[in-house]
Order: structure tokens, then sequence, then C-alpha cells
């Protein structure tokens, strides 16, 4: 298993720049995150973008679901305005030129499979097929959707994938050594000590979304959590330089 930092940046650093952008992870970067966190999903001529929403019009000026649209058409859409005039004309990225940035940015990424309507497993497929293509950097792909989790392991053996979650299912342990994820990603809010505890019991890396609150960051890694997915890495990082329980690190 790979190391994953105890500080990921959640679409980049979203709360500076605008989400899932080439910018966000550059001001990730600047701000000392080793990881950006970023949603992939395919274009209508299977194509990897990152986007988080099914549809264009929150953080595009375009309109109507993402799978519909072209590449050509996608990459005309102006990524940056909705969040600042100072990132006006930013586009919506491809995988691949994500993967370059990140190369020479000596950074890494928690890359999220994210189908929003489009066929998990094709996504899957072309995500597998770009990560072949690009330079090598530290990568943990992760899923919501059990299928891809599952194809992930099929195409990419290698490769770390985490299984994630909104809450955590009773017989959780059982259906993540079936998917054989390698790590388990949870919303913050559905975790207790005792759920925590049964994790970290279980030598499962566990990674946290979306916290922004260092009290709240430093509370669950005393609790065991491997990494904070957060929109603002310059707080957190400032607040809390390295992992404060050794107990939470992966090596
Ligand atoms: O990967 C963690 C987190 O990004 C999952 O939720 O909706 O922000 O993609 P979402
Ligand atoms: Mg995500």
């Amino acid at each position: 298993m790979i190391e994953i930092p105890h500080i990921v940046a959640h679409r980049g650093a979203s709360i500076e720049a605008p989400e899932n952008t080439i910018a966000a992870f550059r001001v990730a970067g600047a701000r000392q995150a080793k990881w950006i966190e970023c949603d992939v999903t395919l274009s209508a001529d299977n194509q990897c973008v990152l986007i988080h929403d099914d549809t264009l019009e929150r953080t595009t000026n375009g309109t109507g679901p993402i799978h519909m649209q072209p590449l050509s058409v996608l990459r005309e859409l102006d990524a940056g305005s909705w969040f600042s005039d100072i990132y006006k004309g930013e586009r919506i990225p491809t995988l691949s030129d994500t993967l370059e940035t990140l190369f020479f940015m000596d950074m890494g990424a928690n890359l999220e499979i994210k189908p929003s309507g489009c066929d998990p497993v094709r996504l899957c497929q072309e995500v597998a097929k770009e990560l072949g293509r690009a330079k090598k950097l530290p990568i943990l792909l992760s899923s919501f959707d059990d299928n891809a989790v599952a194809e992930i392991r099929r195409l990419l053996p290698d490769m770390p994938c985490g299984w994630l979650l909104e809450t955590l299912p009773v017989n959780w342990h059982e259906e993540y050594t079936k998917l054989g994820a390698s790590a388990l990603h949870i919303d913050h809010k559905a975790l207790d000590p005792g759920k925590a505890a049964e994790i970290v019991a279980a030598n499962v890396p566990l990674v946290c979304y979306t916290v922004n609150d260092p009290d709240r960051a430093r509370e669950l890694f005393g609790w065991g959590v491997t990494s904070v997915i957060t929109d603002d890495p310059a707080k957190m990082i400032a607040a809390i330089p390295r992992h404060p329980n050794p107990q939470g690190r992966n090596k």
C-alpha cells in the first residue's frame, strides 16, 4: 500500500480556487499539499474529464449532463468564472492534463471514479488506459460505486482502490474484503470512536472527507484516522503539519 498523506486537498484547494481545475491543483501544491482528491467521469466521446456534478450548471457556463457532451464542447467551457473573475477561462481538465501537472509538481492523487450517468465499467477502462499511458505518480483510486471498485480491482490489481461510503454498513468488513478494497473512505460525520477503532483494528487505512476544521481533524487523527480530505489544505497543514498519531499512519 502506498503512503497516503495525512492531508489531501479536496477537489484541489477548493476553498481558494475553482474545484477540480488545474488552478486548484496548483494552489494545493503551493500550500504544501502532497496529494489532491479529484473526481473523474467520461465525456460523450469517452474521454476522461474532471468534474464533480452530473451536470454542467454549477461549476461551468455550460448546461445539461456532462456525459452528453463531447470533449471538444467541454473544453470550450469556462470552469472558473463561477468561482471568481480571477479564474475566468479556467477549463475542465482532462485526466491526462491533470496527471501531467501532478507529475511535474511531484504530487499524488486520490482519483475518485464518479460515473455521473456514464457506464462505470467503461469509465474504469478509460481511466486504466490513461493511467497506463501516464508518467508514474502515487495514485489511490476510490469510488462510491461498488461495480467501479470491482472493475478497478480486475483491471489494475496492483493499484490501490478505496471503498467510498457515506455511512458504515454493519457488515462493512465482509463487503470490504469481498471487494478487495485497499482503504475505507468515509464521511467523517458517520464515524465515532468505536467504529474508527473497529476499522483501525482490522488494519484498514481510514480516510475521512470532508474535514475543514483542524480541531475535528485532530480528534479524527486521535481515533486512528489515516488521512483527512479537506477543502482548505493551507489552514489544515498550518495547524497540523504532521500526522499526530503514529497508530493512524499507514506505510
Ligand atoms: O472522495 C471524497 C469525497 O470527494 C467524496 O464526496 O461528493 O465530494 O465527491 P464528493
Ligand atoms: Mg470526490
